[in-house]
C-alpha cells in the first residue's frame, strides 16, 4: 500500500437537458443519468489518483425526482474510500435553478473505480486522508460499499 494521503477533491459537471435525452414524457432518460454519473465519477478518481481509472463496479441508484427537458443538472462526485488499488466515489445529481438559487435533490449513487496502467493491470494509488467527522462517516459508508462489491465480484466469477 502506498504511504502517500490526500485530501479529496469535488468534481462539478453542469449539463442542460436536451430533447435529445428525454424520453416521451420529457423527463430525462436513466441511462443519460448513469452515463453522466460514471463520467464524472471516473473524472473524481483519476484526478484523486493522478493515474488512468476504470469503473469496477456501480451500487444501486434512485431516481427521486423526475428531471426534465430544459433542467440544469449539476453532477458533484468525490472520493471517500481508499483501498490498495480502488476508490469508492459518491456522486450525487442536483437540478440547480436557472434564475434562482434553489438545488434539488435528483439522485445519487456509489461506484468503484479501480487504478489502472497502460494494459489495463490495477496500480496502487495514494490514500485518502480523512480528518474531520463527515470524512470519517462517508469513509465508513465506503468501506462497506467496498466489502460489498468485493464479495459480489468474487461470488460472480
Ligand atoms: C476492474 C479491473 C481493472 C480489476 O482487475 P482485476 O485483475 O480483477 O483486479 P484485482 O483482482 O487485482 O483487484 C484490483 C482492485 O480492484 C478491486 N476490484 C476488482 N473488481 C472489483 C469490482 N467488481 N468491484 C469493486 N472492486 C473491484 C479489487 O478489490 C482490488 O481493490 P484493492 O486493491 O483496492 O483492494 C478489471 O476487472 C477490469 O478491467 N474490468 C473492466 C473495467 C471496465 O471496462 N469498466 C467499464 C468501462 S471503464
Amino acid at each position: 500500500m502506498r504511504k502517500e494521503t490526500k485530501k479529496t477533491v469535488e468534481v462539478l459537471h453542469t449539463e442542460l437537458v436536451f430533447p435529445g435525452d428525454t424520453n416521451h414524457y420529457g423527463t430525462i432518460f436513466g441511462g443519460k443519468i448513469l452515463a453522466m454519473m460514471d463520467m464524472t465519477g471516473a473524472l473524481a478518481a483519476m484526478q484523486f489518483c493522478n493515474e488512468e481509472a476504470v469503473t469496477a463496479s456501480f451500487e444501486s441508484v434512485d431516481f427521486k425526482k423526475p428531471l426534465k427537458e430544459g433542467d440544469i443538472l449539476e453532477v458533484r462526485a468525490k472520493v471517500i474510500f481508499t483501498s490498495n488499488k480502488s476508490m469508492v466515489v459518491k456522486i450525487d445529481v442536483y437540478r440547480i435553478g436557472k434564475f434562482h438559487s434553489r438545488k434539488d435533490y435528483g439522485c445519487g449513487g456509489y461506484a468503484t473505480f479501480v487504478a489502472v496502467d497502460s494494459n489495463g493491470e490495477p496500480r496502487t494509488i495514494p490514500q485518502l486522508k480523512v480528518t474531520t467527522k463527515e470524512e470519517k462517516r462517508l469513509w465508513e459508508i465506503g468501506k462497506q460499499i467496498k466489502q460489498k462489491a468485493t464479495e459480489r465480484a468474487s461470488s460472480s466469477k
